[in-house]
């Protein structure tokens, strides 16, 4: 790049006229040029660089010399052209817009890309919406939960061994503590049940979504985070045909109203009696796949009734056994996203592998 500055004499308007149009015609030949950092970099250095700039050159040899009655005219000019090498070099800030004065049109355009709801986010808020228009609110709780919520009121009471099934990892250093007040994070999204019944008088109606852990050894089907959500409904008269009837909707809402269910008797602490849910293979109908491992059926999820001894905790509230009854679901979320979407791997969901993720946008 050149860094003569050419002398001036007269300093009158034509001469100051054709210095300028040079200098003009020289920036915007060189801003052309601009489509690399080693040619900003170098068009930086040329014009404003603190020692060969030449804008402080040409104030130093020009402005200095110039007779009082030029200055101002020679002043404007001046700031015309740093106005414009500025112009120049912000131009180059975004690639887009680099090399303004060669811009090819034809050239593909640059693409954002768009992000996309995650498939677990996703089939979360699906599982929620399908509830919340049958009347149920969302209810939420921390991940850090106490000992209390997350077991004690749901009846594993301290050594009860359905508490092995829900092995966690505790925050350390509580021994002070007494065992109900201490922390863990949380196993199951049903301590949401005891802080909602602890807000709220019956009748209730909530859903509650969210991540939950478990010392699980990652695999296929394993991971030590996963989602859940919880459904409880309590009032006066619920039967289990009020359950058999809201699950069996629920899961003709989520897979389609060809889907049958069926109820197995099972045990969870805080429900009794307590069902194990399946629902016709929506690969096959129910004739037997892989999916469903030749059964027909599919199991997706575990219910059951309040149990009486965990609605006592909460008879101050109004939830006396003798009077309110209720229901109770919980579901795991990456299971139904599997099943939803053929998914044979829940590492996936973890990943943030873009090429996963990006089928789901
Ligand atoms: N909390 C149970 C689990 O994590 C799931 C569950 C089963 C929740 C039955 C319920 C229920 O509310 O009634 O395995």
């Amino acid at each position: 790049m050149s860094t003569a500055i050419p002398e001036l004499s007269t300093f009158d308007e034509q001469e100051l006229d054709q210095a300028f149009a040079a200098l003009t015609a020289e920036v915007q030949d060189q801003a052309k040029l601009l489509t690399n950092e080693e040619a900003i970099e170098a068009f930086r250095l040329n014009w404003l660089g603190r020692k060969q700039g030449r804008l402080g050159q040409i104030s130093a040899a020009w402005l200095k010399s110039a007779p009082v009655e030029a200055k101002k005219s020679l002043g404007m000019r001046f700031n015309k052209l740093k106005t414009l090498v500025e112009e120049q070099r912000a131009a180059t800030g975004d690639p887009e817009t680099r090399a303004i004065g060669a811009l090819d049109v034809t050239l593909p355009g640059t693409t954002r890309r768009i992000g996309a709801e995650h498939p677990l986010i996703k089939t979360m808020a699906e599982i929620v919406s399908v509830f919340q228009r049958m009347g149920y609110s969302v209810g939420l709780g921390p991940e850090v939960e106490n000992d209390f919520n997350n077991f004690e009121s749901l009846n594993f009471p301290p050594n009860h061994p359905a508490r092995d099934t829900q092995d966690t990892i505790f925050i350390a250093g509580q021994e002070s503590k007494p065992q109900r007040d201490r922390l863990l994070l949380r196993t199951h999204t049903s301590p949401v049940q005891t802080r909602a019944m602890e807000k709220h008088r019956p009748p209730i109606r909530v859903v509650a979504p969210g991540k939950v852990h478990r010392s699980d050894t990652p695999d296929a089907s394993h991971s030590p985070i996963f989602h859940q959500v919880e459904g409880l409904a309590v009032d006066t008269n619920i039967t289990f045909s009020d359950l058999k009837g809201t699950l069996d909707h629920a899961m003709k809402e989520l897979f389609g109203s060809d889907v049958k269910t069926r109820f197995f008797p099972s045990f969870f602490p805080f429900t009794e009696p307590s069902a194990d849910v399946q629902v016709t293979c929506f690969k096959c109908g129910g004739k037997g796949c892989r999916l469903c491992k030749m059964s027909g059926w599919i199991e997706l999820l575990g219910c059951g009734m309040v149990n009486p001894k965990v609605l006592a905790f909460h008879k101050d509230n109004g939830y006396d056994p003798e009077k309110v009854s209720g229901f109770a679901f919980g579901m795991g979320v990456e299971r139904i996203a599997m099943l939803k979407y053929g998914i044979d791997d829940i590492q996936l969901f973890f990943h943030g592998d873009v090429r996963f993720l990006e089928q789901f946008a």
